[in-house]
């Protein structure tokens, strides 16, 4: 079927990108796209199935558009290999190192805040959606206070170079800020090894190392330690996953908010309702807007063909607008509950950091509207949003207060 919406463009009119995406999901749910040629998915039911079944619809990098998305780490892996990098990073997300970093979140919430003393009007995306996610990424990977101002032109240079693949001006300028933060993080890495800290990225070497005694080597794959270019790839990994995805989870929420003023004020009144709010930021928002997955072999989706070797295209935004999941699936709700987006995908590859994610949302959007409650969109101020086809993002938001 032919859609006169382009659902992927990198620049989106939301109310038109909603509407052909329901007529997607109602008529054509597992849409050939001959141009992009790969298949559409947008009902929650077929994005779940894939996600699922990894072992036909695999993670690895096949075809043109992977060479568009900086592919690479655990998300980029399938079967065994996937476990065991997954396995170990998840040695480095536990409770206490959560909590530990709760408090520093909300440490860092307040600092924001407090940077903005004697102004009346600033960018909500740089003042107070980029702190809390780039400092506690950098607490996590033992970045020290004083590189922090570096770390973040790194960190920016790697999010532009994600989506300058095939622009070469922008690679060329962005290429080696990247070098100088694979460096650094490959030091980190070696320092941390040798003198482990309290630090994430130390737990998850500490995994790394152990992990490999308790494996039978019953497969090549088992029987090496994960050396240095695998931790400082998964350490990179991390930083690209858990930044600006965060950044645009905190900014997309205050951007709902502020569209939705009378949920904003029953979120005030009543702060229990925090414990679902994140969720449906995200459900409303979709950060991540899809995913690919590639056919092992020819399979059957929902009575359609697929053949080995094509994409599938999993299409969060429009899963998460499934009327046949959510009821009145087009409000804003914040104590909506249950809650089964997918903004996080699903199965194998579900979000290692989503409550990590969940929990920086929280805590700063709370900050925020507990000290600066009047905050608003500045006078004739709009967002300016990510031109990406695969992140929800918003770059610039203005606001006053
Ligand atoms: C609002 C914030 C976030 C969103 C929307 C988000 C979204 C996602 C999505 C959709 C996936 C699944 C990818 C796939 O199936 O191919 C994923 C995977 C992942 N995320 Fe997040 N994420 C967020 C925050 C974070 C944070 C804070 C971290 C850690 C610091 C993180 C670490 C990861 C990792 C390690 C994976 C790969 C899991 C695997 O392949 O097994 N994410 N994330």
């Amino acid at each position: 079927m032919e859609v006169d919406y382009d659902v992927l463009a990198p620049v989106h009119e939301v109310p038109a990108r909603d509407r052909a995406l329901a007529t997607l999901r109602r008529d054509s749910p597992i849409n050939w796209d001959p141009e992009n040629e790969w298949w559409l998915l947008t009902r929650h039911a077929d994005i779940r199935h894939v996600s699922r079944n990894s072992e036909i619809f695999s993670s690895e990098p096949k075809g043109p558009w992977h060479v568009t998305e900086l592919h690479f780490s655990m998300q980029a892996m399938d079967g065994k290999r996937h476990l065991r990098h997954r396995k170990i990073v998840n040695r480095g997300f536990t409770p206490r190192m959560v909590s530990k970093l709760r408090d520093r979140a909300i440490r860092y919430a307040d600092e924001a805040i407090d940077a903005l003393e004697g102004r009346r009007s600033g960018d909500f995306v740089t003042d107070l959606s980029v702190p809390v996610p780039m400092r506690i990424i950098a607490d996590m990977l033992g970045v020290a206070d004083g590189d922090l101002l570096r770390f973040r032109e790194w960190s920016d240079a790697m999010i532009t170079m994600s989506g300058a693949q095939d622009d070469p001006e922008l690679l060329a300028k962005t290429g080696p800020l990247v070098a100088e933060l694979n460096d650094y993080i490959g030091e980190k890495v070696r320092e941390r090894r040798e003198q482990p800290q309290d630090d994430m990225l130390s737990r998850i070497i500490e995994a790394a190392d152990e992990g490999v005694l308790e494996d039978t080597p019953d497969s090549a794959d088992f029987e090496h330690l994960l050396n240095a270019d695998e931790i400082k790839d998964i350490a990179l990994f991390l930083l690209l996953a858990g930044n600006e995805t965060t950044r645009n989870g905190i900014a997309h929420g205050m951007f709902a908010l502020f569209q939705h003023p009378e949920e904003r004020a029953r979120l005030v009144a009543d702060p229990s309702l925090w414990d679902t709010a994140p969720d449906e930021i995200l459900r409303w928002a979709s950060p991540v807007r899809a995913m690919r997955r590639v056919a092992t072999r020819d399979a059957t989706l929902a009575h359609q063909k697929i053949r080995k070797g094509e994409s599938v295209v999993m299409v969060y935004a429009s899963a998460n607008r499934d009327e046949a999941v959510f009821e009145d699936a087009h409000s804003f709700r914040v104590d909506r509950s249950p809650n089964e987006h997918l903004a996080m995908g699903f199965g194998p590859h579900y979000c290692l950091g989503s409550n990590l994610a969940k929990m920086e949302m929280r805590v700063t959007l709370e900050r925020i509207l507990t000290r600066l409650p009047n905050l608003r969109i500045a006078d004739g101020g709009k967002p300016v949003f990510t031109p990406s086809p695969l992140i929800d993002g918003i770059e610039s938001l203005p606001v006053e207060w």
